[in-house]
């Protein structure tokens, strides 16, 4: 069973080890209200009960199968996944599955990655990385693969259940579950818990953003996770310049991915920027001092 533990703003979600295949995303009961018309559903009486916690705890509703809405999150055996029933362009749910597809190409292909180069990861030198936009978690997964430990910070309480649920069965998996342990999944809003630090004289070696992208022109080939993405996060308004302003305030090295012909987000210009075809990553070195000093004058 997992065990939840309230930290000021935020939740920490705890796993332990768990001899039940199919344990359920264990989440605190939502405060930040899901701002989309969503509903739970379960395929599968055996996991009736985990579709009305998670229910409870999203304070959604529990709908049968066909109901209209606009968007379904589905306890099935295989894992938690969200639809958006009506959407044609949409083609299949959105899962947080971090043992197939995209996830382990990329843990598979680490060398290659420019976030690593940009976080300033070595072998042999683990990082202790906060990511402060979550999403789904990709990016925290691969960092975690190189041997880094993570937290993980998401607000938006849907993806936060997707999350939990890909972290527990990547625990469960034999490839992945080391590499899960390494990522600490925080329930809550980056930025409160960043100046929350900041108020405690607390630092951090590595912080990466990823905020949302811009939406794209063409909107049809954007993939479904960055369509489901873009529509759960859009609803709640990211301040990228105030989530950067308290990333520099604690963290050493501060990371920013970037479309790559976007400008840079409002504040300090970056110390350099590692660079690829359709992403940059901006990065801001030793800070939190000169922007202590800025501020007293
Ligand atoms: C573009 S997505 C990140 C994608 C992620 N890097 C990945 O690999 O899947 C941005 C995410 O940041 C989350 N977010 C934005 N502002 C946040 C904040 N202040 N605190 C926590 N999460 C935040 C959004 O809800 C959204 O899920």
């Amino acid at each position: 069973m997992d065990r939840i533990s309230k930290k000021k703003s935020c939740y920490i979600v705890r796993h332990e080890i768990s001899t039940d295949k199919v344990s359920p995303p264990c989440l605190p009961v939502c405060e930040a209200p899901v701002l989309i018309d969503t509903a739970v559903v379960y395929t599968d009486s055996a996991i009736a009960k985990q579709a009305e916690t998670l229910a409870f705890q999203l304070k959604l509703p529990l709908v049968q199968p066909g109901e209209s809405h606009e968007l379904l999150l589905r306890c099935t055996p295989e894992g938690l996944e969200l639809l958006k029933p009506d959407d044609p362009h949409l083609s299949g749910p959105v899962r947080v599955d971090f043992t197939a597809g995209a996830a382990a190409f990329r843990r598979k292909q680490q060398g290659k990655e420019l976030l690593l180069r940009a976080v300033g990861c070595k072998i042999g030198r683990p990082l202790a990385v906060i990511d402060a936009t979550g999403g789904l978690g990709r990016d925290s997964f691969l960092l975690a693969a190189s041997g880094c430990t993570v937290q993980l910070f998401e607000r938006q309480p849907i993806l936060a259940a997707l999350l939990a649920d890909g972290l527990e069965r990547a625990r469960q998996c034999r490839e992945t579950g080391q590499i899960a342990e390494r990522i600490q999944l925080i329930v809550g809003d980056a930025v409160s818990a960043l100046r929350e630090m900041e108020d405690r004289g607390q630092h951090a070696a590595v912080i990466y953003l990823d905020p949302m992208f811009p939406e794209r022109r063409k909107s049809a080939l954007v993939k479904k996770e960055a369509q489901m993405l873009q529509l759960l996060a859009s609803a709640e308004a990211t301040d990228e310049a105030q989530l950067l302003a308290a990333a520099l305030a604690v963290g050493k090295r501060v990371v920013v991915k970037r479309p790559v012909k976007a400008t840079c987000i409002a504040g300090p210009a970056p110390s350099h920027a590692v660079i690829g075809k359709t992403v940059r990553f901006d990065v801001y070195l030793h800070m939190t001092g000169s922007l202590k000093k800025a501020n007293a004058e």
